[in-house]
């Protein structure tokens, strides 16, 4: 890199990243490098709140940043997801890896060696202009955001969570870390109708201040670029809740 380019980057404002992930009341989000679960409409929330870009927003789009099994875990057919510029993050590089992986540049799916890489190859002119950029999983990315919160390259700002009330789904084997206190899980709780008394608030770790918190319904609805269902959605027997928290500085 030159000079000129190594100044550009330090003066580049970090690319703030959104996490958008459906979890369970003990913050359960997969099973088998699967997820546990298939709700189409929680699927169409996904899609919307990913593809979406702003009116006046150009020909802007948005990006998905993910790890190399979550990207695995999606069918074929439906990869990269379309519209949207696919950042893949692996340890594999080069052409090879990229064939075996099944990305291709030309058709907005890369891969990088980490999530510092992902940022700054759309802060590049490599991608279309970005509008906003979602971290989409897995456990592993999630954690790594979670837990550094900000680098030079990005700042983990939002998170958009599904959060799946019931069924319990006790069979996830991968989680995401818990960002709330105890009074704001005892608030999930008591929203979607479940007593502070029943087992899963023990099976978690409440942070002992807020790191994050609850947007309002208006706030969420003013970011989606529209209304968002604020209530308790039921599909196919599961009980789930749209949210959207913010990192408090
Ligand atoms: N509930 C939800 O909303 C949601 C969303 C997404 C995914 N999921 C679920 O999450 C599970 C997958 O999560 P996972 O944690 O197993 O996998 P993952 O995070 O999707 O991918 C892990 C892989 O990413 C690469 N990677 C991770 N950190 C890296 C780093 N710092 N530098 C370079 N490469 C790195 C490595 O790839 P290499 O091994 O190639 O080096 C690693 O094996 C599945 O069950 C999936 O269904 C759930």
């Amino acid at each position: 890199m030159s000079n000129d380019e190594q100044e550009i980057m330090a003066q580049q404002k970090p690319l703030s990243l959104i996490a958008i992930v459906a979890i369970t009341r003990t913050n359960g989000l997969g099973v088998n490098g699967q997820l546990p679960w298939r709700l189409s409409r929680e699927m169409a929330h996904f899609r919307k709140a990913t593809s979406a870009v702003g009116e006046n927003e150009g020909s802007k789009m948005n990006a998905v940043i993910m790890g190399r099994k979550t990207w695995q875990s999606i069918p074929p057919k439906f990869r990269p997801l379309k519209g949207r510029v696919n950042v893949v993050i692996s340890r594999q590089s080069g052409k090879e890896a990229e064939k075996e992986l099944g990305i291709s540049p030309e058709e907005h799916s890369h891969l990088v060696s980490s999530l510092d890489a992902a940022a700054d190859l759309l802060g590049s002119s490599s991608t279309p202009s970005i509008y906003r950029t979602f971290l989409i999983g897995g456990a592993q990315l999630y954690k790594e955001a979670m837990e550094r919160e900000r680098s030079q390259s990005w700042s983990l700002d939002k998170l958009m969570i599904t959060r799946i009330h019931s069924p319990a789904f006790e069979e996830c084997d991968v989680f995401l870390p818990e960002f709330r206190t105890s009074d704001q899980i005892k608030e999930d709780e008591r929203f979607a109708g479940i007593g502070n008394d029943e087992p899963a608030i023990g099976k978690l770790k409440p942070l002992p201040e807020q790191k994050w918190s609850a947007a309002s319904d208006q706030q969420f609805d003013q970011f989606m670029g529209g209304p968002v269902s604020h209530g308790i959605e039921e599909e196919k027997d599961v009980r789930y809740t749209f949210q959207l928290w913010d990192r408090k500085e």
